[in-house]
């Protein structure tokens, strides 16, 4: 799909994504290239990593990839300093690196809660505190008057509970803290902006399949409001508004990009039952207030 922003918007800026090799995460990365960013991505495996090097390539666009999990400080710090040997700077560093699974409670071993709470909230703050050098004002290749951004994939199954997913509920809970405090002690101290994107149900993605088998997407689409899956366009799409200076004032939010999913309630009643009812008990509540019979009115 044609972006509608200017194709340089992000033009000499250079942006580093966790997990910027698939899914959401890679989405981000072409896009950023396509308006005019030079691209680092970090992933544990190499084969995600170098196919998308090179698609990136094919499109006219700078792109590195370097292998590293986010729960190694140590790796955070070498992709962090070989970003920077490599482009000179970072403006903007994206954690979209995370994990998931559906399970229950009962079934979910403190290891394996602890695994996500590692990979998304761990590994992102691991990640902000490695970057933090380079990206405040005056850091290196920067001016000192302004800071470079950062943005956090989030999600929205915390705002209120989400079936077999505590684990993952935790962790976005506390990556959303982390964007509220970043925002507020960073952005005053360094003139960073911190901002997230919570994503709803975004088609062709690992986190689809994993979390929404086929037979399930039916019954979703009943329950929401737009009545579609999202793209990784439209989150793609966010995250330029967020980093371009089109979001320049925009500092600690977290915006959700979901058709509206997470205010979605089952109908408890059809629309023309409501008309009905509504009516018959105002008509009766009148009736009593005039000592007749409600049929009489
Ligand atoms: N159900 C229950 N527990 C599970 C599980 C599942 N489906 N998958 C993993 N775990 C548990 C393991 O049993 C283990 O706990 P234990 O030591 O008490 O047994 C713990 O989680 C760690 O598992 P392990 O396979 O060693 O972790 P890993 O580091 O190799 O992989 C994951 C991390 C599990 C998060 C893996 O799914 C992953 O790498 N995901 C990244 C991609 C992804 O999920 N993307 C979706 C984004 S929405």
């Amino acid at each position: 799909m044609e972006s509608p922003y200017k194709a340089n918007i992000l033009k000499g800026k250079v942006a580093l994504l966790t997990g910027g090799g698939s899914g959401i995460g890679f989405e981000i990365s072409t896009q950023f290239g396509k308006h005019g960013a030079s691209i680092a991505i970090m992933g544990r495996r190499k084969n995600v990593l170098d196919a998308a090097v090179s698609s990136l390539q094919s499109l006219g666009i700078q792109a590195v990839g370097f292998e590293g999990d986010v729960r190694k400080q140590e790796d955070a710090r070498r992709v962090v300093e070989s970003t920077i040997k490599h482009f000179g700077k970072l403006d903007i560093l994206v954690n979209a690196a995370a994990g998931n699974f559906l399970v229950s409670p009962e079934d979910l071993s403190p290891n394996g809660f602890k695994t996500v709470m590692d990979i998304d909230s761990v590994g992102t703050f691991t990640m902000c505190h490695e970057a933090l050098e380079y990206l405040k004002k005056g850091g290196q290749g920067r001016s000192s008057s302004s800071g470079g951004m950062i943005l956090n994939i989030s999600a929205t199954l915390h705002y209120t509970a989400s079936w077999y997913q505590i684990h993952v509920s935790a962790a976005k809970a506390a990556v959303d803290a982390l964007t509220r405090n970043l925002a507020l002690e960073w952005g005053t101290d360094y003139d960073i902006r911190v901002n997230g994107i919570a994503p709803g149900p975004i088609g062709d993605t690992t986190g689809m399949r994993k979390l929404a088998p086929d037979e399930m997407n039916a019954k979703f689409r009943d329950y929401m409001p737009l009545y579609k899956l999202g793209e990784k366009w439209d989150i793609a799409m966010a995250a330029l508004y967020l980093t371009s200076e089109a979001g320049k004032y925009v500092n600690g939010t977290t915006l959700v990009v979901d058709g509206g999913l997470w205010l979605s309630r089952p109908r408890h009643l059809p629309k023309d039952v409501v008309k009905q009812l509504s009516r018959a008990v105002e008509t009766k509540a009148r009736a009593a207030q005039v000592g007749v019979p409600a049929s009489k009115l």
